[in-house]
């Protein structure tokens, strides 16, 4: 069985200062956990300093983006190495925000996921519609064409290992989740797909994580969907006792 995964995407939060103090009080809560994975996904620059204090605990570190060269006259930018340096071992790809507000298309998120299996690195690959994309009936459509799209180029043995985040862009930070129904019927479509083009124990071992207003007071209803295996969570990930609680929900 798949052990579901909840990862915190702290978007742009948290200075180092705060980071620190949030790992300090948010690991004690999740001691002896079991039943679910759980990472963390800081900025980049808070990144070296939660590391350590991840070590020897069950929780681990993401990224929230890298690009897919390994090197060069890229400003800004960040390379798969400098993650795995850090002991990175989850890198979100593709999320909303990448690809509405900073221009990210399929090609790019393909290539990134790529990079991220070249150095060892897990995606956790977001796909997700848009609400006029929905009311026109397209879900379907765009999330196969976002997966398609990405995964285009692996072999069944990476699909098994990568995560999908299902993040419908309309429930991101508005406090208006999917229902459990509807977000566990686009999980099946998603695993469905898999199935078809990478074979069954891809599609068995791949986790997709449900992620748009994810709270420990819902978190339940998505936990007990078989082909939802855990959560992206933003906003509720930014306190280390309101996220510990969801954990503790959702495992
Ligand atoms: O990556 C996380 C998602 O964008 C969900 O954000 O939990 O604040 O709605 P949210």
């Amino acid at each position: 069985m798949r052990t579901p995964l909840i990862a915190a995407n702290w978007k742009m939060h948290k200075t180092v200062a705060e980071a620190r103090s949030f790992v300090e009080a948010f690991l004690p809560a999740v001691r002896g956990l079991e039943g679910a994975d759980i990472a963390l996904c800081p900025p980049f620059t808070a990144l070296a300093a939660v590391g350590p204090l991840l070590a020897g605990s069950a929780v681990a570190l993401g990224a929230q983006d890298l690009y897919h060269e390994d090197r060069g006259a890229f400003t800004g930018e960040i390379a798969p190495g400098m993650l795995t340096e850090l002991g990175v071992r989850y890198v979100i790809v593709g999320h909303s925000e990448r690809r509405t507000l900073f221009g990210e298309t399929d090609e790019l998120v393909r290539a990134k996921v790529a990079a991220a299996f070249r150095h060892g690195l897990t995606p956790i690959l977001c796909v997700g519609e848009q609400l006029a994309e929905r009311e026109a009936g397209r879900t379907e459509a765009v999330v196969t064409r976002q997966v398609e799209a990405a995964l285009t180029g692996l072999e069944a043995a990476q699909v098994e290992r990568l995560v999908i985040a299902y993040e419908p862009v309309w429930a991101i930070g508005t406090g208006r989740a999917a229902t459990a129904a509807d977000a566990g019927a686009v999980c099946r479509l998603i695993r469905d797909r898999i199935r078809a083009a990478f074979g069954d124990r891809a599609a068995r071992g791949l986790r997709i994580q449900y992620g748009g207003s994810v709270k420990a007071d819902n978190i339940a209803d998505f936990a007990r969907d078989p082909d939802i295996d855990g959560a992206l969570v933003g906003g509720a990930s930014l306190d280390p006792q309101g996220f510990a609680a969801l954990v503790r929900a959702a495992a």
